[in-house]
């Protein structure tokens, strides 16, 4: 067993508290009571395992998240997703202590982009504005004009004029998505996430006919083979809140299987089957957001670490576009 000073140590290698837990504890009274006596908040994302979203005082989509980071009173925010959330978190309320369970929950799409080569790409297109989507780094959020989720891309688009040439980055799939919803022609960067590009048609497709009566519904970080065949396409917040008002009673989900979760609390007579990836596995797991486990939750709280640490700088920088971002979600009332 590893002691706690050695292990706060170890925090840099490994990223997480690798402390033994008595496991006779209640784990879920254990966070409340410390949420309480801290006055911290969990914050989690719909990628998060069951466990982490029953003790989350939000769940959300990317962009429900950033507004309860930028607008809580807590002192501690725990933010149970990946790097790239709880960094947004920290540029967004930099007097908060904001942790994240397990440092190494990173991003294979937010990866896709690294600064240096970002700017070289940016430098070959003066004229154009970049419009970025959330899941990229600080050093990208600070190279960028304004930033985007997937439930508001296509209106931040569309708020620049139709003649505006623009980059939009690092996920080709939503940018080429948008494109076609907004008629514009973007240059798009190169980038992808690994969960949602795995899909296997021939599988949903096989589903489908096992299933006539099902609808797909897919996230539009996939590609759009797989857009194509769905019946509606939104954020994870867009894809809860449809399953949820539409008529339909079995679903095809194409996105991240933490989303079950919470569609089948919020729907328990409905049947929802996680769109197979192609592989040998029935579901699609994000392996960084899975990262996090309530265990890690439990110690990241207790012991106020590991905390994401930012220069402030570079924090004032990713802070303008992202800013940007929440002005026209506000006057959208989204
Ligand atoms: P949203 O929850 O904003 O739709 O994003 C999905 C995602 O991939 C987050 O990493
Ligand atoms: Fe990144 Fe994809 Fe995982 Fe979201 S689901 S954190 S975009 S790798």
């Amino acid at each position: 067993m590893a002691d706690i000073n050695s292990s706060f140590a170890a925090i840099e290698k490994k990223g997480f508290l690798d402390i033994d837990i008595d496991p006779t504890i209640d784990l879920f009274a254990e966070i409340e009571n410390l949420k309480k006596e801290k006055n911290a908040i969990i914050l989690a994302h719909y990628y998060q395992e069951p466990d982490i979203q029953d003790v989350a005082d939000y769940i959300g989509d990317s962009l429900g998240l950033a507004q309860q980071a930028e607008k809580t009173q807590a002192d501690i925010i725990v933010f149970a997703g990946v790097h790239f959330m709880a960094e947004t978190a920290k540029i967004l309320n930099p007097s908060k202590k904001v942790l994240l369970p397990d440092m190494n929950a990173g991003c294979s799409l937010s990866d896709s982009a690294p600064p240096a080569l970002f700017k070289l790409f940016k430098e070959k297109h003066p004229k154009h504005k970049v419009i970025t989507y959330i899941n990229c780094s600080a050093g990208i959020k600070a190279l960028s004009d304004i930033i985007c989720t997937s439930s508001n891309a296509q209106k931040i688009v569309e708020s620049l004029p139709a003649d505006q040439p623009i980059i939009f980055a690092p996920d080709k799939n939503l940018g080429a998505y948008i494109n076609k919803q907004t008629g514009r022609n973007m240059i798009l960067w190169n980038g992808a996430c690994m969960v949602h590009e795995i899909f296997s048609l021939e599988k949903i497709i096989r589903l489908k006919i096992r299933h006539p009566e099902a609808k797909i519904i897919a996230h539009p970080e996939c590609e759009e083979a797989i857009l194509k065949t769905a019946d509606f396409i939104g954020s994870t917040t867009g894809l809860l809140k449809f399953t949820k008002t539409d008529s339909a009673t079995i679903y095809i989900v194409a996105t991240e299987t933490g989303i079950l979760h919470q569609m089948q609390k919020e729907s328990p007579d409905k049947t929802f089957i996680p769109a197979p990836p192609d592989n040998s596995c029935a579901c699609n797991d994000c392996p960084h957001m899975k990262l996090n486990t309530l265990e890690k939750l439990y110690l990241c709280l207790k012991y106020e670490a590991p905390e994401i640490q930012m220069d402030e700088q570079l924090r004032l920088e990713a802070k303008k576009p992202i800013d940007e971002m929440l002005k026209i979600s506000a006057y959208y009332g989204l």
